[in-house]
């Protein structure tokens, strides 16, 4: 029988996912379980298969949204994007399933010193595993809050070294036709292609994303790991990554490619700049009747607004 010590339990756990989540209370809960600072940190455990639950996780509180409520787990795993198995919400979560994690190796190249090939399990060790409970928005205007797991992406960049022109990151994703249903449709050029700039890149809330609800990511979630950027669309995350590529020119996106009127490069949270077919000034968090506003930056413009200083955020959409 499995026995869970106090510090194998998250305060996404403690706080059941319909709960109200309210900071202070969530901090004291966490603080009393020894759960936030100076724990020893356990090795990430090497067998991930899907709905295992991530060992040695440290509660990262410092982002928490103050006064929001997590999503619950289904919303999370039931309503997807993930074009290689399909354009319906509801697909993923079923064409996934079978996704193969393991082995599973991302190459980190391009204008680095040190350029690597991790295998996943190692890549994983590089760092202590911490959760961290972002808002996350959808360019669709819904959105979640979710409590994901991961380790600051500046982790990896510092331990490859990138060269002086080394000015923008290129995350490749998976693109196996024996395993995606999807990408025998053109809507998108396969591989979903995503980057972000160096800085946005190095910053200490861009999360290299290996969880989340207290378990490795489900397939239909971009396991075996995701990017997580939560002061941008949705989108600039891509799912079950391959290939982390350091260039000096802007990358083009996939999303750009599909419709550069519709999806820029920055595509950052912004309510006053409204996508062509859906309005951005406000969401709908999933759960929820009623339509809420939406933040600028999603609410992190104290920690991000600054990457962005002299910029046209009209223009740089
Ligand atoms: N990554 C890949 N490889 N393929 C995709 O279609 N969709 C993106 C992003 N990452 C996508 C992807 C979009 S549009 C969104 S909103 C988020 O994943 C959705 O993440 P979720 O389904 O886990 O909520």
């Amino acid at each position: 029988m499995l026995i869970r010590r106090p510090t194998d339990i998250l305060p996404s756990e403690i706080t059941s996912g319909d709960a109200y989540l309210h900071r202070r209370e969530w901090l004291k809960q966490a603080a009393s379980m020894g759960l936030i600072a100076g724990l020893p940190v356990l090795a990430a455990c090497d067998a991930q298969a899907q709905g295992s639950r991530l060992a040695g996780v440290k509660a990262n509180p410092a982002y928490a949204p103050a006064d929001e409520r997590i999503n619950k787990v289904e919303d999370f795993r039931n309503y997807c994007n993930f074009y290689e198995f399909g354009t319906d919400k509801t697909d993923p979560p079923v064409m996934a399933k079978a996704l193969k994690t393991r082995p599973w190796t991302v190459a980190v190249e391009g204008e680095v010193l040190k350029p690597k090939t991790f295998d996943i399990d190692d890549l994983m060790k590089l760092a202590p595993l911490e959760e961290r409970i972002y808002r996350f928005r959808c360019v669709e205007a819904w959105s979640m809050v979710v409590p994901w797991i991961g380790f600051p992406l500046s982790a990896l960049i510092n331990q490859v070294q990138p060269k002086g022109n080394a000015k923008f990151v290129e995350f490749v994703t998976l693109a196996d036709k024996a395993q995606m249903p999807g990408l025998r449709s053109s809507v998108l050029d396969w591989p979903y292609v995503e980057g972000l700039r160096l800085d946005e890149a190095m910053h200490p809330l861009t999360l290299l994303t290996f969880g989340a609800f207290g378990e490795v990511l489900a397939p239909q979630n971009g396991a075996p790991l995701r990017i997580t950027i939560p002061w941008k669309y949705g989108f600039k995350g891509g799912k079950s990554i391959v290939k982390i590529r350091f260039v000096e020119k802007e990358p083009r996106t996939a999303w750009v490619k599909a419709g550069p009127s519709e999806y820029g490069f920055y595509s950052n949270v912004n309510p006053t700049v409204d996508h062509p077919r859906w309005s951005q000034a406000t969401e709908r968090r999933l759960g929820e009747f009623s339509k809420r506003k939406t933040l600028m930056f999603n609410g992190y413009a104290d920690q991000v607004a600054s990457l962005y200083t002299g910029m046209d955020l009209k223009k740089f959409y």
